[in-house]
């Protein structure tokens, strides 16, 4: 049960990172979830869930990377069930029995060889998927994922991190939400293979369980962040389009004050290139109504303009 609820809160997690700031919760749910509380906890529980409840900042639990000595887990449990507890917890594994480890707080350092564009980013790319940090964070089976596109690319789409179908391909967006990043790329007159794709994260961020996904922590973003700007600096478009809170924060750093409701359709500057921030692909995925789907095609519109794209009057009209 606990993995279930786990799944629940990192999905609510990832539904306030892309700007979702209140969900609808039926009173049989909400009767349900308390019968879940109240049998796992061993207690009745009287407190009451409002119908509608607000999604509120929760913190990424710590990762720890190895039991600190003295700590085992036959130790601990000898000298209390919280202790038990505590030490379960900081030996926690993923759904493959392979304890979730922490990050380091040196960043990888990227020295690319003298060449054209093309030489470095082979080089890039050689660096990232060989590195030791991304490799040991894999699932089984599972590969580095890189950016992809046009070296010369004037739009340099950037999103959160690999999921299932990406961490087996080893692309980023190759999943549905790929497909929806490659139908919104379409509507805007230019293929895949015209623009950059890339990623916050080069893996996908290790779950307790085998449901879901979630946002990376702060560590694993910054641990990632070096191979990002290289890939900017590489391709140095003309645009970068954060896609979902997640890309904000990562490229911009974290503000707990900001929301994406405010924020989306305006431009920011990471290292001196503008960036205009839109909803995430999944997030469309989820809200598939005219008025995101209108809200996202304005941000493309306001990006065509900025790279100098010329916008038909039908392109203008999208989903109106
Ligand atoms: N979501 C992302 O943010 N990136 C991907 O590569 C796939 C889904």
């Amino acid at each position: 049960m606990r993995s279930q609820l786990e799944s629940v809160i990192n999905e609510l997690k990832r539904l306030k990172q892309e700007g979702v700031e209140g969900i609808y919760i039926s009173d049989s749910t909400i009767s349900d979830l308390k019968s879940v509380v109240a049998a796992s906890d061993g207690v009745a529980s009287d407190e009451s869930i409002p119908a509608a409840v607000a999604i509120k900042p929760v913190e990424p639990e710590p990762i720890r990377k190895s039991k600190p000595k003295g700590e085992s887990l036959e130790d601990l449990v000898k000298s209390g069930p919280i202790e038990a507890a505590k030490a379960k917890a900081q030996l926690a594994l993923n759904q493959y029995g392979k304890p979730l480890t922490t990050i380091p707080t040196e960043v990888p350092v990227v020295q690319l060889p003298d060449g054209d564009k093309q030489v470095q980013w082979d080089a890039l790319r050689e660096q990232v998927i060989n590195d030791p940090v991304c490799l040991e964070h894999l699932n089984p089976g599972a590969q580095v994922v890189f950016g992809v596109g046009s070296l010369d690319a004037d739009i340099f789409f950037c999103g959160e991190a690999p999921g299932g179908d990406e961490e087996k391909q080893g692309e980023p967006f190759f999943g549905k939400a790929g497909d929806l990043l490659a139908k919104i790329i379409t509507a805007m007159g230019l293929s895949r293979e015209q623009v950059y794709i890339g990623n916050i994260m080069n893996w996908r961020p290790e779950m307790p369980t085998s449901v879901g996904n979630r946002p990376p922590t702060s560590e694993e973003m910054a641990y990632c962040l070096p191979y990002l700007r290289a890939q900017i600096e590489l391709v140095q478009p003309k645009v970068i389009v954060a896609l979902g809170m997640t890309a904000v924060t990562g490229l911009l750093g974290p503000d707990p004050k900001r929301r994406m409701g405010a924020i989306r359709g305006q431009f920011f500057e990471f290292d001196e290139t503008p960036l205009l921030v839109t909803y995430h692909p999944s997030y469309l995925l989820r809200y598939a109504t005219m008025k995101t789907k209108r809200l996202v095609w304005e941000d493309m519109l306001l990006v065509m303009d900025k790279v100098g794209l010329a916008i038909s009057e039908k392109q203008r009209g999208f989903f109106q």
